[in-house]
């Protein structure tokens, strides 16, 4: 290193954060020494100068190694993955080049510490992943393909969109809890429990943590929480994970319009506050060039409505017959039909005996409940939520109904005991609402560490 050269100033990569902005715009860097870290994400060599796309998971930056610097030991033997200490001073690329944020890093001199090289020969991290790479050897190279731009603008993103889920209920006045992940009840269906030895008894990973929401409301008022929810799939479905980030809240003293209204305003004001951070946005845009924000009002329309347009377009149930009122959308129908009307849909009023047991039945047609479903182009049903019967009596007859025991749900019955009120509320599938956001062909990109049926690793 040259110490007569002007002392460098560390920085990192990333553009959001206001000293760096400076670096991203592109204006004020011109002729400052900097100090980065990083790793080398591409490199490409060229008439004695090799150009390197250096990565911190805040940003990209090019760093031309030119003269001696690009003939040493190192800079031969470089492979990617490696980490790097480089001075160098900030310049506008070159007219006609392109670099990210227009700007590059000429090198005066690096420093791979001991233990910072990548593997290199077979090992090396391109021959572990790539185009040809089978589809179960990515995932179990999810540690690594992490690393790829897709896979970290996918997490990104997921980062923003769970900080913005709590700034929007913060906004609303809702409170924040943490419900448990081992219970003894089940939500939605005994089907997909996950059970598990729990001491001497019998507990399972909880399906949604709703109906503990539902205790919290006579005491903190409106309520929300992230947290993991687990359902045993058998199905490999690209919507279906074992375990996967639920968004769900509870309203109290609402009728079914407010929840719509609440579900629309919520998700809408999600993605502004997202997309206000332009990493983000662009992370979007390049992701999902066609995204625009959906309009408002969403569609609305009712379960019997849905019914009569499926068999308008002659897209058939599972047993290959027309629907007929009573059947339950499939994940294929559901997915046609929201594609072709490509836009999202709330669709409400689903029949008692395809729902679950806590749904309040419409006062004007017993045959359905207060029930939605957001659905969403390219994905489908993101969102399932319902007003909940608030009637001791009611409820009762709607566990008898369903064959369930209520004695291990006495604290959920005993909220009718002590001061009922009409509420409701529903659960977001965040993977979901990512494949939607990020146009992602499955839910399995759109988390860090993927668990479905067969998988469990790493
Ligand atoms: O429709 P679901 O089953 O509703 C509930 O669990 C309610 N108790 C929630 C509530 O009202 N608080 O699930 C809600 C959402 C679905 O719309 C979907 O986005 C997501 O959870 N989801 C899954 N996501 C990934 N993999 C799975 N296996 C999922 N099951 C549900």
């Amino acid at each position: 290193e040259d110490s007569s050269l002007p002392k460098p100033v560390r920085i990192k990569l990333d553009d959001t954060d206001p000293e760096k902005i400076k670096l991203g715009d592109g204006k004020d860097t011109k002729g400052t020494r900097v100090r980065v870290f990083g790793r080398v994400h591409r490199e490409r060599k060229q008439k004695g100068i090799m150009f390197l796309t250096l990565r911190d998971g805040y940003g990209y930056m090019q760093v031309v190694l030119a003269g001696q610097l690009a003939k040493t030991y190192d800079a031969l033997t470089l492979t990617r993955e490696t980490s790097m200490e480089i001075l160098g001073e900030l310049a506008e690329v070159p007219a006609g080049a392109h670099a990210p944020h227009n700007r590059e890093l000429h090198a005066d001199f690096y420093k791979i510490h001991p233990g910072w090289k990548a593997a290199g020969g077979d090992d090396a991290i391109t021959n572990r992943v790539s185009k040809d790479t089978e589809h179960a050897t990515l995932l179990d190279l999810r540690h690594l393909t992490l690393r790829g731009e897709t896979a970290s603008k996918v997490l990104i993103v997921r980062d923003a969109v769970e900080y913005a889920f709590n700034v929007v209920y913060k906004e609303l006045r809702l409170r924040k809890v943490s419900p448990p992940a081992l219970v003894q009840t089940m939500v939605e269906g005994g089907a997909t429990l996950f059970g598990l030895p729990y001491y001497t008894e019998e507990a399972f990973l909880t399906q949604s943590s709703q109906l503990y929401l539902e205790t919290c409301l006579p005491s903190m008022g409106d309520v929300f929480c992230i947290e993991k929810s687990f359902r045993a799939e058998k199905s490999l479905t690209r919507r279906h994970l074992a375990e996967y980030t639920h968004i769900e809240a509870e309203l109290d003293y609402i009728n079914f319009d407010d929840l719509l209204n609440h579900l629309e305003l919520v998700m809408c004001r999600v993605l502004e506050v997202a997309l206000a951070n332009p990493t983000v946005k662009q992370y979007i845009m390049d992701l999902n060039p066609e995204f625009e924000m959906p309009e408002r009002p969403f569609k609305r329309m009712k379960y019997s409505e849905a019914i009569e347009w499926l068999v308008e377009n002659n897209i058939l149930n599972e047993d290959g017959e027309p629907h007929k009122f009573g059947d339950d959308i499939a994940e294929a129908a559901e997915r046609r039909m929201t594609d072709i009307i490509n836009r999202p849909i709330f669709l409400t009023h689903f029949p008692a005996e395809i729902k679950a047991f806590y749904m309040l039945k419409d006062k004007d047609d017993a045959r359905v409940t207060e029930s939605v479903d957001c659905l969403m182009p390219g994905v489908g049903e993101i969102v399932g939520g319902s007003m909940r019967i608030d009637q001791h009596e009611e409820l009762m007859a709607a566990f008898k109904r369903e064959e369930i025991d209520p004695a291990s749900y006495y604290w959920y019955t005993d909220q009718r005991k002590y001061g009922s009120s009409p509420h409701g509320g529903y659960g977001l599938g965040l993977e979901r609402f990512l494949a939607w956001l990020c146009k992602q062909h499955t839910v399995r990109d759109c988390c860090l560490y993927p668990r479905y049926f067969g998988r469990c690793k790493p």
